[in-house]
């Protein structure tokens, strides 16, 4: 059974239709892209998951409807949303932000198991924890958005581009770190533009165009696509 089941949903800006008939899966421990170009409706699809923007049609996850959801619910259903532009607290500590990606009332043993879970994935976190995160560089603070939002034990992980602005290198051990997080069994869904590295590392993915699913398949199929080779991999 899917973990996130989504049906028709239908997301609207005013008038303007945003996302059109959308229906997608994710399993439990999958990892899922969704890929497509500026304005396809990414953002919007993961911020209707998280009851940020409203929809209609049928979100359900793991057997609860979404739809019904205020955001601080859907959280608490294990549903972290790392969002565009990481929206970090730049002005504290990268250890003041990790524990304010923790559940309230967390004992302090299990804050420490979390964070050194994180250390293992984010080895320079760890060298930074006094750091005003501020201050961190590009790839560091998208490191730590990502982290802050595994403290919160998430069933299933949204990401919204975790890789834009990010020179090749770090995107290159973001990418990697991401599937370490769903290879450990959280649920990923990460919205990107950058097709080839996603096909890399996610299981299958969707692409959107005009808040439509256009394609979807395994990340092999969807390689082997004349559409997306030509379109998203520039082959
Ligand atoms: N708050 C808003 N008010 C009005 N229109 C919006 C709003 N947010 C998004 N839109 C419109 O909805 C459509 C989908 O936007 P969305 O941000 O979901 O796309 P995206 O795929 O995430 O794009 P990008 O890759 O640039 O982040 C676009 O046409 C956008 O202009
Ligand atoms: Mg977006």
């Amino acid at each position: 059974m899917p973990l996130l089941e989504i049906r028709d949903l239908e997301a609207r800006y005013g008038k303007a239709v945003a996302l059109e008939s959308v229906t997608l899966d994710v399993h439990p421990g999958e990892f899922v892209g969704v890929l497509g170009p500026n304005g396809a409706g990414k953002t919007t699809l993961l911020k209707a998951i998280s009851r940020t923007v409203m929809s209609t049609g049928t979100l359900t996850f793991d057997g609860h409807a979404l739809g019904a959801c205020e955001p601080h619910q859907v959280v608490a259903l294990g549903i972290c949303h790392c969002p565009e532009g990481r929206h970090l607290f730049p002005e504290l500590t990268v250890r003041k932000n990790l524990e304010l990606g923790a559940y309230l009332n967390r004992s302090r043993r299990a804050m420490a198991a979390d964070l050194e879970h994180v250390f293992a994935l984010f080895p320079i976190l760890r060298e930074r924890l006094g750091q005003i995160a501020g201050t961190l560089s590009g790839g560091q603070q998208q490191f730590l958005a990502i982290a802050r939002a595994l403290m919160g034990r998430p069933k299933l992980l949204l990401l919204d581009e975790p890789s834009v602005g990010i020179a090749h290198k770090l995107k290159i051990e973001i990418f990697d770190a991401i599937q370490t997080i769903a290879a450990s069994g959280v649920a990923v869904l990460m919205a990107e533009q950058d097709a080839q590295n996603t096909l890399r590392v996610a299981g299958r993915a969707y692409v959107l165009e005009n808040g439509r699913i256009a394609r979807a398949g395994t990340s092999a199929e969807l390689a082997g696509d004349d559409h997306i080779r030509r379109i998203y991999l520039g082959l």
